[in-house]
């Protein structure tokens, strides 16, 4: 595989085994993918490195998934190729069933070779089978909508709009941003945008999808067109049922490639040590990324260097099986970004086209929210918010202040609990400590809030 990155030291040593966390010091070698601490070997997708806390093993679920994805393929076609054969079809009805098998055949095609030139054989796995971990052709049309409807010969406004609305806030920023992280970046379009126009020392693609980033990576790096094939389940009165387009390499004659990097992992176990980008976008990520807002704010603000900039593009789109206390409206997430320590600068709010394919009459519009927050030089008073006895203890990430801290109960573990409060600690670093010494069904959070909360509602109680 043609690798031609260049990635600068100062990536290499803000790298982090995302199993034990150590950096270069302390044994994880980057380019071997090995860390020498707790001897996780990870692996690479081709030559996108894929930093999971699972190393390796990983790569078992990415091949289960190619492999369901195969399966369902394969079905589907052996369906229309079952169609196709009866005698009981007008000529009009046979094309539209073959155009559809066409495209299929071409996705199923295209899928499989690009995965396995990129290391991912399709391998059913059987426990796996009873955990459904996730379709892996989910993100598909962003292929589609990133690299194929959006050429010069069949303009499509919604990747320029995106990287306008983005720019827009940035342009405000009071530094160019050097090293970007872009948190989901799909199948990297915006991210490789953001790159071209602001040229910094480095951007990381960051995703857990194999598909999207296999094809980032054949596209940018690789210089590969990608056939794919587009079809419709739904007939749409003068369109076509179904086209095969060929996504091209975007225009790189400064080789500003050398320094995009598509990286494979996971946003909640991030292999960065803390303040170690000036900028991280959040496009259409807040709502799909499978854990709470609050959380991701956290671990945003901790990867920001003092004075580093967050910026978040997109819907409130919440997916289906979270929760319904984790779908903070606008106001919520606003609560929390002050209560976390960052300082918002700027919002808007446009409606914009989504994944408006030329092969549909409908198409979606969705609510986008733009803003940046900028994470102070150094921490600041925190405004109060109603209902919030404590910033930290809403927002777990921050250091809880050294305090006396006592409570009306006597139990071990509250005793222990109490003992790790030394003014750096937050409620996240006391539950990491504790975790390991609790019975795994204790919801150790849960435990360490209540007891904290119980502390400060006492003392404002003045019991
Ligand atoms: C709605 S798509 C947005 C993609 C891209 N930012 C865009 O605007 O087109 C969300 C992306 O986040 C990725 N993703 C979801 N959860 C993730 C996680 N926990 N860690 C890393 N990536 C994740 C998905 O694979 C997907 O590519």
């Amino acid at each position: 595989m043609n690798n031609n990155k260049q990635y600068p030291e100062r990536f290499i040593e803000s790298i982090r085994c995302p199993n034990c966390g150590s950096g270069a010091k302390q044994g994880f070698q980057f380019n071997d993918l090995h860390c020498t601490q707790c001897g996780t070997n990870h692996f690479s997708l081709g030559d996108v490195p894929c930093l999971f806390p699972a190393g390796t093993h990983h790569k078992i679920i990415w091949q289960h998934q190619t492999a369901t994805m195969q399966y369902m393929a394969q079905q589907g076609l052996a369906a229309l190729h079952e169609s196709l054969s009866r005698y009981d079809l007008t000529s009009t009805t046979r094309q539209r069933l073959a155009q559809i098998q066409s495209a299929s055949q071409v996705n199923l095609n295209t899928i499989l070779s690009l995965l396995q030139k990129h290391g991912i054989d399709p391998i059913p796995d059987e426990q796996l089978n009873q955990m459904n971990p996730g379709d892996l052709s989910e993100y598909f049309d962003l292929l589609l909508r990133d690299w194929a409807w959006d050429s010069t010969s069949n303009a499509n406004p919604e990747n320029t709009a995106a990287l306008q609305r983005t720019l827009a806030e940035i342009q405000k920023l009071p530094n160019k941003p050097r090293r970007i992280l872009v948190l989901g970046a799909g199948a990297g379009r915006l991210s490789w945008d953001l790159h071209v126009h602001l040229k910094p020392e480095y951007t990381v693609a960051l995703d857990s999808n194999p598909l999207v980033l296999a094809a980032a990576n054949e596209l940018v790096h690789q210089r590969q067109s990608i056939a794919i094939g587009e079809f419709k389940n739904f007939p749409q009165i003068g369109f076509q049922h179904a086209q095969n387009w060929l996504l091209e390499p975007p225009l790189d004659v400064d080789n500003l490639r050398a320094t995009w990097f598509p990286l494979g992992a996971n946003v909640w176990q991030l292999p960065f040590e803390r303040d170690s980008f000036d900028l991280i976008v959040t496009p259409w990520f807040i709502d799909v990324n499978g854990g709470d807002v609050r959380d991701l704010i956290g671990v945003v603000y901790e990867k920001l260097i003092p004075g580093g900039h967050w910026l978040n593009s997109g819907p409130l789109l919440f997916t289906r099986h979270l929760p319904v206390q984790l779908k903070y409206s606008a106001a919520e997430i606003k609560e929390l970004i002050s209560l976390s320590g960052f300082a918002l600068v700027n919002e808007t709010i446009a409606n914009t086209d989504y994944l408006r394919s030329p092969l549909e009459a409908r198409f979606r519009q969705e609510q986008v929210w733009t803003f940046s927050a900028t994470k102070p030089q150094s921490p600041m008073t925190i405004p109060a918010v109603d209902g919030a006895l404590e910033p930290w203890l809403i927002m777990h990430h921050q250091p809880i202040p050294q305090g006396s801290y006592a409570s009306q109960d006597s139990h071990p573990l509250i005793d222990a609990i109490l003992l790790l409060v030394d003014g750096s600690r937050s409620i996240n670093d006391i539950c990491y400590e504790i975790g390991p010494h609790l019975p795994q069904d204790v919801p150790v959070k849960d435990v360490v809030v209540t007891l904290f909360g119980q502390i400060l509602s006492e003392q404002s109680n003045g019991v």
